[in-house]
């Protein structure tokens, strides 16, 4: 698969991103790369080939991702756009810089909003759309806070794009336990099956070949957090409130 797709991909400068257009152009796609970091995008751009276009960004401002949706236009349809810009700043509530914290929500729920709203025209028939939450969107962790309730949303908004873009746009949502890059190493605790990025892209690349709306993995972490979800408040927040530094 891959050949001859070509697949946007938002976040594309660092960690994941970079990784899944190392592993897509690969496979014969043509990579549109974006993000904010111009030197990186162009240089990645280059090391992968001719074909492939670096399109700066940011996901928290309309105007940017308007006049990249004009340049993407004239690439024309594409097959795929993936979205992974956001940010992370971990801490304990009191601790959190409220202007930092808007600046999360910008990125990761209202960029989320932006690239839904941007990308159903520029796919072609039936194209697909794949927006990143992550596990700790599942259920609120000790010092998850406004990453993780931003993830919350994001999953909200997959599930009604959903249905709402059935039959027009194929809406998927992405969903990591832990993977190795610049955002996990500020955490300061040991990450159960923390995987690499290049790990992580290959998980991605065959989980949206596949059919199932949610791609997660690693499998066990994330089925563990999942099971959260299901059992009653008064045992799972017992079990959450262990985790608390
Ligand atoms: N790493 C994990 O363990 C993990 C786990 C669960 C979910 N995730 C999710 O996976 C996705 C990728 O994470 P990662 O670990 O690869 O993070 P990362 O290494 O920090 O990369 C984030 C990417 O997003 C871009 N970005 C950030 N703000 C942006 C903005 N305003 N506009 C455009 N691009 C922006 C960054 O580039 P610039 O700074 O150049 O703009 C970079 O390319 C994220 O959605 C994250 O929440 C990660």
């Amino acid at each position: 698969m891959a050949n001859d797709e070509t697949v946007w991909i938002i976040g594309a400068s660092d960690g994941i991103g970079e990784a899944l257009a190392r592993e897509w152009a690969a496979r014969g796609a043509r990579v549109i790369l974006s993000a904010r970091s111009e030197e990186k995008l162009k240089s990645l751009a280059v090391g992968l080939g001719p074909e492939h276009v670096a399109v700066l960004l940011d996901v928290a401002d309309r105007e940017s991702l308007d006049a990249a949706a004009r340049r993407i236009t004239e690439l024309g349809p594409i097959d795929r756009v993936v979205h992974l810009a956001a940010a992370y700043d971990p801490g304990k509530i009191v601790e959190i810089d409220p202007v930092k914290a808007a600046q999360i929500v910008s990125i990761n729920l209202t960029g989320s909003f932006h690239i839904a709203q941007v990308a159903p025209s520029l796919l072609r028939e039936g194209g697909q759309l794949a927006l990143c939450g992550s596990v700790a969107g599942y259920f609120g962790l000790p010092q998850g806070q406004i990453y993780s309730a931003t993830k919350a949303g994001v999953i909200n908004l997959a599930e009604s794009l959903r249905s709402e873009l059935k039959d027009k746009v194929d809406v998927r949502l992405i969903s990591p336990g832990f993977v190795d890059t610049r955002l996990t190493r500020r955490n300061n605790f040991e990450m159960p099956g923390i995987l690499t990025p290049e790990k992580a892209a290959v998980a991605i690349i065959d989980g949206l070949a596949g059919k199932r709306f949610e791609i997660h993995f690693p499998w066990r972490f994330t089925m563990g957090i999942k099971f959260l979800q299901l059992i009653p408040y008064w045992i799972s927040l017992r079990l959450t409130r262990r985790l608390v530094q």
